[in-house]
């Protein structure tokens, strides 16, 4: 089977991760003041090497992009909005523009300026106002340049991770703390939407959900089915019932099934996830529902000595093709990630590049993988 026309094919990453020094941010003032923690330091230094690294992509035959633009850069004081930060974003922007790559421009990547953070973050609403000032400006001084606007990027694991499950900033853990940013990132969304849409009616907005594939770990058991049906709703669907009507695509971030890791026998990533395509099936299928074109906009592995990759790109395209032959709209697949970068807590170890990053030198080699999706671009 061919991809359907004007497949997109890429990679994805986002500004924390790779450009290194965002020293306004709130992970950074966290990795500083708390002990044991990594450090992004300078991470792949995407900041000085975008034209190097997209000209890697293109000769992989990479013909959509997704960045994000660090709102702690261009926004480091309350209302003072640095030009310099947005000017190099405009040169990242226009770079894809010449190598003709499509751009998916993510507004948060769980980031958020410091003097945010101090403010009480996402538990309140000025957050929301905030986030509202900061997306005008950018769309108004780079929306001529963007293709596709995601504006945050999987609210249900920030939210969980920073509010609940105590593992990043600021590392709290109050059901009432999380229920609240929950509902702030979905007003957010909904309000930056409508805004987006008024200075760019047509560029397409969104937002990136990640999705787990529940299964039912007893097939035939009614509690096992709905165990699973109630946690598919939690954390898959009810970020859609609450942004109902505003958003043009699905952004689809896929990793792993949601069953037990401990007892799981086939193949696991460097991090411990169970590798599973048919997943991806799965909740491509799932979001039939909401009829609109979806991106799968992250899905790879942390695999440091590439062994396990190539198949897994393999099995996880097969899985959207055999999404597609269901009737499920899928125009793009963009791989996590472009380049290996800082994973958060989890720090420089896990790899999860196309290409290498050698970060006492910042050397990018090309991992054999690579190839394997640029031969898929190849039948687009
Ligand atoms: C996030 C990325 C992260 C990736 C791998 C996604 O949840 O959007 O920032 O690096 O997963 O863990």
């Amino acid at each position: 089977m061919e991809f359907p026309k004007r497949f997109l094919f890429g990679a994805a990453t986002s500004a924390h991760q790779v450009e290194g020094n965002n020293i306004h941010s709130d992970w950074w003032a966290w990795e500083q003041s708390t002990s044991g923690v990594h450090q992004s330091g300078k991470a792949a230094d995407h900041w000085n090497r975008f034209r190097e690294d997209f000209a890697l992509a293109k000769n992989l035959g990479h013909t959509a992009h997704r960045l994000s633009i660090e709102w702690s850069r261009i926004e480091p004081r309350p209302g003072e909005f640095n030009k310099k930060a947005l000017e190099h974003y405009r040169e990242v922007l226009l770079e894809l523009r010449k190598q003709n790559i499509k751009s998916f421009v993510t507004l948060h990547h769980f980031t958020n300026p410091e003097w945010l953070a101090q403010k009480g973050g996402w538990e309140t609403g000025y957050a929301v106002e905030r986030f509202e000032i900061y997306v005008r400006y950018v769309s108004q001084q780079l929306g001529e340049l963007v293709d596709f606007w995601v504006t945050i990027n999987e609210p249900m694991v920030y939210a969980s991770q920073s509010y609940w499950r105590v593992k990043w900033p600021p590392q709290k853990r109050s059901l009432i703390s999380m229920m609240r940013v929950i509902g702030n990132l979905a007003k957010a969304h909904r309000s930056v939407y409508r805004i987006l849409k008024m200075v760019h009616p047509n560029i397409p907005v969104g937002f990136a959900k990640h999705l787990v594939a529940y299964i039912p770990e007893h097939a035939k058991r009614l509690d096992s089915q709905m165990f699973v049906k109630i946690k598919d709703w939690w954390f898959n669907k009810r970020f859609f019932s609450l942004t109902r009507g505003a958003y043009d695509f699905i952004g689809v971030n896929y990793y792993f099934p949601g069953i037990n890791w401990q007892t799981w026998h086939g193949p696991k990533s460097d991090l411990g996830w169970p590798v599973y395509p048919e997943g991806l099936t799965h909740v491509l299928k799932g979001m039939k529902r909401y009829k609109k074109p979806i991106y799968i906009t992250e899905n790879g592995i942390a695999d440091a000595d590439d062994s396990r990759r190539a198949d897994f790109i393999r099995e996880h395209i097969r899985a959207v093709r055999d999404a597609i032959a269901q009737g499920v709209d899928v125009r793009g697949y963009l791989h996590w990630s472009l380049l290996d970068n800082f994973e958060w807590a989890d720090g420089f170890a896990p790899r999860f590049g196309l290409i290498e990053v050698d970060y006492s030198t910042m050397e990018r080699t090309v991992r054999p993988s690579a190839y394997v999706l640029k031969a898929f671009t190849e039948h687009v």
